[in-house]
């Protein structure tokens, strides 16, 4: 049964590529955005039978404009996963301004562009999903990501906040919190740092991209409509939040 298009940011590689290919299986019409690398966007393309789609998701006009082309070429967006993400690690005492900038924007001023460009057709619609893809270190804080930590918390308020204007016209929003996940963002790590992170992990080791593409297809199923507003967890058991 088709469900209408979903759009994935970040959606061609890592837990995003996960993502599109649940999403495709379960009757999605995939969009993939991404910004850099055309290779993994067609190599997206031909695994997954989604449709890749270039622009920047830390520009306002380039978001309106991409979500108005691809609502002219797929139909009306019915889901979102806001999933696109970088870092730029290091200590505040060191960190330039590009390194702040780039992660707020990317990472959380994007949730921004993208909800502001599909929420009106929501509202109208009365039907929408909307996840919003957080992290452990937006819950905890983690050293060496004051920016990126301050992204991600950024995103659960931001959840919470769209979940309560958003509820009486059948749109929710809701945020996952997922640990360390073996992608290229965390092999891109210094493998010390690494194994010392994977040490506090009580499961002993790191989740898969497809464990946190299962959360985001059931949030998007009709079973998961009075889940609202929540922050959904998946870390290993790295860090329980009260
Ligand atoms: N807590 C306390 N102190 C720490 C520490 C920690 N976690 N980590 C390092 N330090 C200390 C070091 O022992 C060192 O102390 P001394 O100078 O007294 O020896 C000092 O801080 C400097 O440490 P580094 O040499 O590591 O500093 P650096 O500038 O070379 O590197 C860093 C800094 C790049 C941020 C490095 O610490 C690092 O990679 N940290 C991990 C960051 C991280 O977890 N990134 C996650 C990426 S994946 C992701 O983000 C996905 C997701 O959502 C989970």
């Amino acid at each position: 049964m088709k469900k209408g298009v979903a759009i994935v940011t970040g959606g061609t590689r890592g837990i995003g590529l996960e993502i599109t290919r649940l999403l495709v299986e379960e009757g999605y019409d995939v969009a993939a955005v991404y910004h850099g690398n055309d290779e993994a966007a067609k190599d997206c393309e031909q695994q997954t039978n989604a449709r890749a789609f270039k622009f920047d998701v830390a520009d306002f006009d380039a978001c309106q404009t991409g979500v108005a082309t691809i609502e002219e070429e797929m139909g009306a967006v019915t889901a979102l996963v806001n999933n696109a993400g970088i870092t730029r690690d290091g200590v505040l005492h060191k960190m330039t301004a590009e390194s702040w900038h780039a992660v707020i924007e990317t990472n959380l001023t994007s949730c921004f562009n993208m909800c502001r460009a599909v929420i009106g057709g929501m509202r109208e619609r009365g039907f929408g999903r909307i996840v919003n893809i957080s992290s452990i270190n937006g819950q905890k804080g983690q050293f060496g990501q004051t920016n990126y930590s301050a992204a991600k918390a950024g995103m659960l308020g931001f959840t919470k906040a769209l979940a309560l204007e958003s509820a009486a016209k059948g749109v929710t929003v809701n945020a996952i919190c997922p640990g360390y996940i073996a992608t290229d963002m965390t092999t891109a790590m210094n493998q010390d740092v690494l194994d010392s992170i994977i040490r506090q992990i009580p499961v002993a080791r790191m989740g898969t991209p497809q464990e946190i593409a299962q959360i985001v297809a059931f949030l998007m199923s009709e079973k998961a409509g009075f889940i609202n507003g929540s922050t959904i967890t998946a870390n290993g058991g790295q860090f329980m939040a009260a």
